[in-house]
């Protein structure tokens, strides 16, 4: 769906050299949804696995995780910037454990309308959970 040409491989090139990367490492999607898409894929993520996912988001934060015949796990916002809560996401990653006897596979915050998730917080849960 990308019209693919001097453009795009600039852009990849560029974005490589930017972040210190070999070449071939990027690659420009044509959509978030095929860059979340992919990469649940790339983490493994397939049928039966569940995926925790920010519930106040646009249903396109979601959806890759149905493509892949997995289950989405809904967590809610905290007040302050209206993005996933750190708290809740503890709380669903016990409960899942305890219901399943399996950890998600992987978690999506989305930094909605612009305003950054409390990523510091988001992730030592997810250490915490998985330290490896
Ligand atoms: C929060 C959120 N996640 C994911 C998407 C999906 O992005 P795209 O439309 O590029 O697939 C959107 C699109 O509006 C979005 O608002």
């Amino acid at each position: 769906m990308v019209p693919l040409g001097p453009n795009v491989d600039g852009f990849e090139g560029d974005l490589e050299a930017f972040l210190g990367l070999p070449e071939g490492r990027v690659v420009a999607l044509n959509s978030g949804t095929a860059a979340i898409h992919l990469g649940l894929i790339q983490l493994g993520v397939g049928p039966g696995d569940e995926v925790i996912c920010q519930s106040f988001t646009f249903s396109a934060s979601a959806n890759p995780i149905a493509y892949l015949g997995a289950r989405p796990v809904f967590v809610d916002s905290e007040a302050e910037t209206w993005n996933m809560d750190p708290a809740l996401l503890e709380v669903a990653i016990e409960d899942r454990m305890r219901v399943t006897g399996q950890k998600p596979k992987a978690i999506i915050p989305v930094h909605l309308y612009g305003m950054p998730a409390k990523m510091d917080e988001i992730l030592e849960v997810a250490r915490v959970q998985d330290p490896y």
